[in-house]
């Protein structure tokens, strides 16, 4: 690996972080925000400018580390997205931080590298996974970085909170990718049974009403790909982006046939690629590792997308998009208000209050 110069790339020079340091920075990244929401790491979608237009534009942009290869390529990647998003705050500009999405998988043997790479440029915000956030908690931790533990049921969740990750990523039914299979509603309030730290809430939430219900519901932030694949700065071909504009809820399908795990695909992608979604092989062994090249048809030629998918209506630039997800969020309120008005008699009351779950917010 290519050592890079030592730079002062990070937010903070806080050496080994306490709990409480890091729940206040959390509580700071998300009032910073236009909007509660973070642009969710994409393979083969994000790319360093997905994650520089995202934080431009006020949301959380994630770049996941296994879309950088070789290695020298993520170590470029991650300077650059330093070093843009500090000359846009040295320009006075407001910027939303950057995050860094790792695969702690076991398959993955470049992991070490990628964990270099983290405290070398010090992302604010680390997310990991398909496997346990241990490996990343002392390098993130020791530089005030705040590690999210990405989990799709309540087993996960309770093992990511006990090794000491500053958030979990929730990631529910219809969502892109490899996909859950709760209800973010059910999820969200599980897991708020038993803890109250951040929550980032994903699956098939695509506009600003569905990330209002979400913040109600107890999220402190919406996890959101799907909405954003076909936006002008993403990798994504030309093709994949059209047909999302194209496709609605009822073109999907979940599977593990393509990768292993139950991911949510196009099912035109996957008859272009010569598959037939009703009749799909049997899933072969898992492996992500990302010291491989990526030449195999996987996430090249079969897209993914997730329930969200009506929303994307047209190519668009990642300002436009959250935008608008900013004025539906607005717009989301006023109808809340509207309808309960506080104090009012539709407010609905004696409902049952369990002390964990009242309140509903991390903090
Ligand atoms: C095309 C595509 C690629 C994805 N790749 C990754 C990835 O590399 N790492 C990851 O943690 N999640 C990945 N995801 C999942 C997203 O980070 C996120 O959980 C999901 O998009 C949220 O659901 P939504 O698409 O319905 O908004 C991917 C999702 C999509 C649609």
């Amino acid at each position: 690996m290519t050592p890079a110069p030592d730079m002062p790339l990070a937010d903070s020079d806080q050496a080994n972080s306490t709990s409480a340091d890091r729940a206040a920075r959390f509580s700071s990244l998300r009032a910073g925000l236009q909007v509660p929401v973070v642009c969710a790491p994409m393979f083969l979608v994000t790319g360093p400018e997905m994650v520089v237009a995202a934080c431009r534009a006020g949301i959380v942009g994630a770049l996941p580390a296994a879309n950088a290869r070789p290695i020298e390529v993520l170590d470029d990647w991650m300077r650059s997205i330093a070093e843009q998003l500090q000359a846009a705050k040295d320009a006075g500009q407001n910027v939303a931080p950057w995050a860094f999405n790792l695969m702690t998988h076991s398959t993955n043997t470049r992991l070490n590298d990628e964990l270099a790479l983290v405290a070398r440029y010090r992302p604010p915000v680390v997310i990991t996974a398909l496997g346990s956030p241990k490996p990343a908690i002392e390098v993130v931790h020791a530089y005030g970085g705040l590690v999210i533990g990405d989990v799709v049921n309540i087993k996960l969740a309770k093992k990511a909170a006990a090794a000491g990750v500053d958030g979990l990523a929730c990631i529910s039914s219809g969502a892109g990718g490899h996909t859950g299979s709760l209800s973010p509603f059910a999820f969200v309030s599980a897991i708020r049974s038993f803890y109250d730290g951040p929550i980032v809430l994903g699956g098939g939430i695509s506009d600003g009403f569905g990330v209002a219900g979400a913040i109600a519901a107890g999220a402190d932030l919406v996890y959101m790909g799907t909405r954003f694949i076909a936006c002008e700065e993403s990798r994504a071909a030309d093709a994949y982006k059209r047909m999302l504009v194209e496709c609605d809820i009822d073109d999907l399908i979940v599977s593990a046939s393509i990768t292993g795990t139950p991911a949510s695909w196009l099912k035109p992608s996957l008859a272009a690629a010569g598959l037939d979604p009703e009749n799909l092989p049997v899933p072969g062994a898992r492996n992500y590792d990302a010291n491989r090249p990526i030449t195999a048809r996987r996430w090249v030629d079969t897209w993914s997308a997730g329930q969200g998918v009506g929303m994307v209506n047209r190519i668009a630039p990642m300002a436009e998009i959250v935008e608008t997800l900013k004025q539906d969020f607005t717009k989301a309120q006023d109808r809340f208000r509207r309808l309960h008005p506080t104090g009012s008699g539709d407010a609905p009351r004696n409902l049952p209050q369990s002390p964990s779950v009242a309140d509903r917010s991390h903090a």
